[in-house]
């Protein structure tokens, strides 16, 4: 038995935050972004709106888009770098709000590869026969949690807020679905994107000191992580199809996660795949971390670049690092 996406969903804050607009509070420019991320505009919350109203909205239109009732759902997989709380889990919070009664939630933490590795347990829990009706959402909220001025502007410019849902279940058609993950991780250079601080490790968690320094804030080294993306993406790619017998020629359209346009060029170049089958839209949403392949893919097929039955791929890169491709006949 396979897995298949039965509906994707997908919510942005209505906020739209465009380059001029960050030229605000940072030294940047809109020439300098597009030429070297290809983002345009991002979408950022209104003050009281959390990560966990952003997936409720896509979770709802998930569920419409697949016919399934929410009382159907039996495990809710919520995928997030940007907590709304260091514990609880946010999962527990879309649940009340989605009156989700007391079905499983598991919150995983793989950042950017969030979405596929989340896309794996809930293939596997489906497979078995543990779960039939799986939701699995990515959300972030970044904009209230970057440094908003030119000392971490190569972080704010980048990250946008947003939400995208997944409803999965047994396929009816069985050529059709999920057909493999692939999953990878390496810890040793865990540093070069990371937040430090608060952290367990340190007594006390936070000072006054590391919040002048802006540890509380992301940090990535740049051009480091370009260079594992722009490996790690095509290499997981290829791993996909070789797994099943495919080749990159056999691919309808690539997601791949959305950081920068430039990597994903890049990648979609190394693949020898033609742009037409490699879709983006980065441009209007910035990096949304877990969010971005559900964003990526329902556009996609809202403009009629994949149908049903088509040989897609996901592959996305991030934090950890972490790195990960799922093939499917969606
Ligand atoms: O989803 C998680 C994975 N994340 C990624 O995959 C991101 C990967 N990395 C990247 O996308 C790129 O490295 C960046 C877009 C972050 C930066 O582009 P870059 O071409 O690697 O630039 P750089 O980091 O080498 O910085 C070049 C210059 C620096 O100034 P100096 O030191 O040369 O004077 C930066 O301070 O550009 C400066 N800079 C900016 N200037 C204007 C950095 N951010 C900005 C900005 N506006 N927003």
């Amino acid at each position: 038995m396979r897995s298949r996406i039965l509906g994707l969903g997908t919510y942005v804050p209505d906020r739209v935050v465009t380059n001029d607009d960050l030229t605000q509070y940072m030294e940047t420019s809109h020439e300098w972004i597009v030429e070297r991320t290809g983002i345009e505009q991002r979408h950022w919350v209104s003050e009281g709106q959390t990560g966990a109203d952003l997936a409720e909205q896509a979770c709802r239109r998930a569920c419409t888009n697949a016919g399934v009732a929410l009382a159907d759902i039996d495990l809710l997989i919520y995928a997030t770098l940007s907590p709304d709380h260091d514990f609880p889990g946010t999962g527990v919070f879309a649940q009340r709000q989605l009156g989700l009664g007391t079905i499983a939630v598991l919150d995983i933490r793989q950042q950017c590869t969030g979405f596929i590795y989340g896309l794996s347990i809930a293939d596997a829990f489906i497979k078995t026969g543990t779960y039939t009706r799986v939701l699995l959402v990515g959300s972030e909220v970044h904009s209230n949690a970057m440094d908003i001025s030119t000392r971490g502007r190569d972080i704010a410019s980048l990250f946008g807020d947003g939400a995208g849902a997944a409803l999965l279940g047994p396929s009816d058609e069985p050529d059709c679905g999920v057909l493999s993950c692939h999953l990878h991780a390496d810890g040793s250079e865990a540093e070069i994107l990371w937040m430090e601080k608060p952290g367990c490790m340190y007594q006390p968690r936070i000072t006054a000191e590391d919040i002048e320094a802006g540890l509380h804030f992301p940090h990535m080294d740049g051009r480091r992580v370009f260079k594992h993306a722009v490996t790690r993406m095509p290499e997981s790619v290829i791993e996909a199809v070789t797994a099943n017998g495919l080749t990159v020629q056999d691919i309808d359209m690539l997601i791949p996660h959305q950081a920068n346009l430039r990597i994903n060029e890049m990648v979609a170049k190394q693949l020898g795949l033609p742009p037409g089958k490699c879709h983006n839209n980065i441009q209007k949403y910035g990096n949304t971390t877990s969010a971005t392949i559900p964003l990526c893919m329902e556009e996609a097929i809202a403009l009629g670049k994949i149908k049903r039955g088509d040989l897609v791929c996901l592959t996305a890169f991030g934090a950890g690092l972490t790195w990960a491709s799922a093939l499917m006949r969606y």
